[in-house]
């Protein structure tokens, strides 16, 4: 059976963009291969975090992940910070990393131009701990959206260096799996910038816990721009995210959402678009409330998912530890 995984940030509450292009593809999987998904928190605190909201945030993403169908019975689902093999194996690879490809991470460029002098080192190590998350399990399948399509090229990279170095299957060569549709959700407020967690522009981004009014808000004000009637010709960002929208939400593709729409109003496309996307998280708002009001249950799961998970985490680090040198009376 092969190994499936991914994982989220806890940095905020999940939104649209995670969804379409991530959660909602990994619950396929859980039948038919062996699953992990998880909360990246080691990962949230790359830049300076709110630590009652980290735990909350953590907390609701968890119980979306549930809500959304992910089912502990079948994948494993944990805390990323419960599992101390993710910060000990990504040491190991940052000693087989180098700075220069580092540097060529376009989500590192974008970020660290956000933090002026001070760029904390965390946010430049990160595609590292991203790469010990994967390893670590041996994965074969990564379903990500369009966006960690470079994080997991040097996922591979590192893997098939050390795999030369020391021993051929030390480490799976992972693959990224993004869907044609709903890869790459645009910001409602700037169609050319991706929907994002931390994006400060007002309606910007469809939280999973937004209310039903407040979807509807953020779609009527969705910046397209300054036509009124959609043509059957080229269309403008805007627009077209609202299709893919559409068409991730209905499992159709954007051309034919596309040609649904031609001789219509803009206002049809925003206000339908957001009864779509009411629809499809209507029933995980209010399932997410639901869990969230037994704490208890929550923990243990996450508690019982860790402990799995760190079964074969421990395989993977002891054949890593034995590989580079390092003496343990297991080797002997
Ligand atoms: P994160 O938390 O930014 O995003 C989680 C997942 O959502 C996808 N995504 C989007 N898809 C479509 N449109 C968008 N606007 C959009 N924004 C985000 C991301 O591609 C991702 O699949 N580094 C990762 C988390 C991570 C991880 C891992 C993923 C840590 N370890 C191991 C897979 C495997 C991240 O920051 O994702």
């Amino acid at each position: 059976m092969a190994t499936v995984l991914s994982a989220i940030q806890t940095t905020n509450q999940l939104h649209l963009g995670n969804y379409l292009g991530a959660l909602k593809n990994w619950i396929p999987y859980q039948d038919e291969h062996r699953c992990f998904f998880f909360l990246v928190d080691l990962h949230a605190i790359t830049v300076p975090q709110d630590p009652q909201a980290l735990a909350e945030n953590t907390l609701i993403s968890a119980a979306t992940y549930l809500a959304c169908g992910l089912d502990p019975q079948k994948s494993t689902l944990f805390v990323q910070s419960a599992v101390p093999e993710h910060a000990e194996l990504a040491w190991v690879l940052t000693c087989h990393s180098s700075m220069g490809e580092l540097s060529r991470m376009t989500q590192f460029k974008d970020k660290s131009s956000k933090h002026g002098a001070h760029i904390p080192t965390g946010l430049f190590l990160y595609p590292v701990l991203m790469a010990a998350d994967i390893l670590l399990y041996q994965a074969k399948y990564v379903p990500v959206g369009d966006d960690q399509k470079q994080h997991l090229e040097l996922a591979r990279d590192i893997a098939g260096r050390m795999n030369q170095q020391y021993q051929k299957n030390l480490f799976t060569i992972p693959e990224p799996m993004i869907q044609k549709v709903g890869a790459r959700i645009m910001s409602l407020a700037n169609p050319d910038a991706k929907m994002s967690k931390s994006d400060p522009q007002a309606g910007a981004t469809i939280f999973l816990t937004d209310s039903a009014k407040d979807i509807e808000k953020k779609f009527k004000r969705a910046v397209t721009d300054s036509g009124s009637v959609i043509t059957d010709g080229d269309v403008s960002a805007g627009i077209k995210n609202l299709f893919s929208i559409q068409a991730a939400c209905l499992g159709k593709t954007p051309e034919q959402v596309h040609a649904g729409y031609v001789g219509r109003q803009y206002g049809y496309l925003k206000v339908e678009t957001a009864e779509i996307v009411n629809q499809v998280l209507e029933p995980i708002r209010t399932q997410t409330a639901q869990i969230l009001a037994d704490k208890g249950q929550l923990l243990a799961i996450l508690d019982d998912g860790a402990t799995r998970a760190r079964e074969t985490a421990r395989e993977t680090l002891n054949a890593v530890y034995n590989s580079v040198g390092f003496i343990r009376k297991s080797t002997l």
